[in-house]
């Protein structure tokens, strides 16, 4: 791998994410073993946004290499709140960890952290930006799942407006060969100027619709509304209320699709899919930490 941070899918090449999804694959095989490798090296996972599986899935990978983790709980208790900046923040916690795993809601602050931090960062997440490493978890998934991503039908089912975990796997599929499908609620649609992106790079069939129609799916990918990006709080509500995947429009599917989805899941996936076989969401939860294992190691093997 060239890169020394790890920021958005397109700093990667598909050799690079073949790779990881390989370390993270023998990493998994030899998890329950525990390791030392990164004994004596401290990780900061400094978390500017809410999250559940990121950070801690990130502190348990930390943790399983053997190194220490330091985290500032919220931004509450931190000197932010007396107002010390942003980049002072940075660079004090620079000063304490070998690697800093940085979510915040202003698209590009991670990619301004690794600027500068002399030690790498990873990106978990950046406003409605990227989540590169929940791209990573995805992929893993998907060919665990289903023994390969290129030539599959996936669709990309919820706010794709807002939805940074959307912007990266549609990118990463695309690199893959896989046929994406976009469906959004009318007004949540992905940017015009990514799909286009991808569509030149890659020559990408990318198909955009407002229609659930998942008949020839392999995998449904599905996130919720991203309420927290609205700037009108009722109209993410109002939108909330009518998505909706539901158990009668998954019944005429492929019998091995899966259904996968970034969680928190809200409202947006019927409850009784839960129980269905084809929901296959918090096992590819649990897969975040042998690949957030994989590019940790990566990152640090090269300081
Ligand atoms: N998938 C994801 O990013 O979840 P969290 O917000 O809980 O970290």
């Amino acid at each position: 791998m060239k890169v020394g941070d790890f920021i958005s899918v397109r700093d990667l090449e598909k050799n690079d994410i073949d790779f990881l999804l390989d370390k993270a694959e023998a990493t998994e095989k030899k998890m329950a073993e525990g390791c030392s490798e990164l004994d004596g090296k401290v990780v900061a996972t400094l978390f500017f946004e809410p999250s559940t599986r990121t950070r801690l899935s990130f502190q348990t990978a930390a943790q399983r290499l053997g190194a220490k983790v330091i985290d500032f709980g919220s931004t509450s208790g931190t000197s932010m709140v007396k107002g010390e900046t942003f980049t002072d923040t940075i660079k004090i916690v620079d000063g304490y960890a070998d690697l800093l795993v940085i979510r915040h809601s202003v698209e590009g602050a991670a990619r301004y952290a690794a600027k500068v931090a002399e030690h790498p960062v990873i990106n978990a997440g950046d406003g409605g930006n990227q989540h590169p490493t929940q791209m990573m978890l995805d992929l893993y998934t998907i060919r665990k799942l289903k023994k390969k991503i290129d030539g599959l039908n996936v669709c990309l089912v919820g706010d794709l407006k807002y939805g940074r975990v959307m912007r990266s796997l549609m990118y990463g599929l695309a690199m893959y060969k896989a046929n994406v499908t976009l469906i959004s609620p009318k007004g949540l649609e992905m940017d015009v100027e990514a799909v286009k992106e991808v569509k030149q790079k890659f020559n990408a069939e990318i198909i955009e619709t407002n229609e659930m129609n998942l008949r020839d799916a392999d995998v449904l990918y599905v996130c919720r509304i991203q309420k927290e990006r609205f700037t009108d709080v009722y109209e993410a509500e109002r939108v909330q209320k009518e998505f909706r995947v539901t158990k009668e429009q998954i019944d005429g599917c492929k019998k091995d699709m899966v259904i996968l989805h970034p969680l928190p899941k809200i409202d947006e996936i019927d409850l009784a899919i839960d129980k269905s076989p084809h929901a296959k969401y918090f096992e590819q939860a649990k897969n975040g930490v042998p690949v957030r294992m994989a590019i940790i190691s990566e990152l640090l093997k090269k300081k």
